[in-house]
């Protein structure tokens, strides 16, 4: 798949193919696209846990009350990043790259929430993080299972589109 591909193909699926383990040069690969994303001043804050046990997943989703599918993905990709200026622009910008990776690959993903949310210390104490760290986003990643259901609709074009003046 080309990189446009990628960018226009890519929809939240959070449904997986049971059974089927995401191969560990695989993970490597999406956390180094995740790694190379642009961050203000450089500073790189981020931290990539890769979870592929299936009791961790299992706990991760009984914490996260958005993300209960979690428990059924083949592999998840916590994003922390230090508490820098900028570090939700920051740890977004990898979360993206990832998924966009991931669409690539072929693979299902889902972004479930990490800042913010009432679980967010339980998965930081689950995953061992530090207090300081700042949980961005639990990537849910697997095999697809069939297309994804209720698939949202996107704003078109010439609705967000300004030219020269937002009015
Ligand atoms: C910051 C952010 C947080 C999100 N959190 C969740 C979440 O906790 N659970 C979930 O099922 N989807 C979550 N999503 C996925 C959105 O629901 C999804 O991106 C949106 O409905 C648009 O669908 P699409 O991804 O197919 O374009 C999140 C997306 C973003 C950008």
């Amino acid at each position: 798949m080309n990189t446009l591909s990628a960018l226009k193909n890519r929809r939240s699926s959070r449904i997986f193919a049971p059974g089927r383990d995401i191969p560990g040069d695989t993970l490597i690969e999406l956390v180094d696209c995740g790694r190379l994303a642009p961050t203000a001043r450089n500073v790189q804050p981020w931290e990539f846990v890769v979870i592929t046990k299936k009791d961790t997943l299992v706990k991760i989703a009984e914490l996260a009350s958005t993300g209960r599918f979690i428990a059924g993905c083949s592999a998840c990709i916590a994003v922390f990043c230090s508490d820098t200026k900028y570090y939700l622009e920051d740890g977004v910008a990898a979360t993206e790259n990832i998924l966009i990776a991931a669409t690539d690959m072929g693979l299902a993903s889902c972004w479930v929430a990490g800042d913010k949310k009432e679980y967010t210390e339980d998965i930081k104490k689950l995953l061992n993080a530090p207090a300081q760290a700042k949980l961005i986003s639990l990537i849910a990643l697997g095999y697809p299972a069939g297309d994804p259901k209720n698939i949202p609709p996107k704003r078109a074009i010439n609705e967000v589109l300004h030219w020269d003046h937002f009015i």
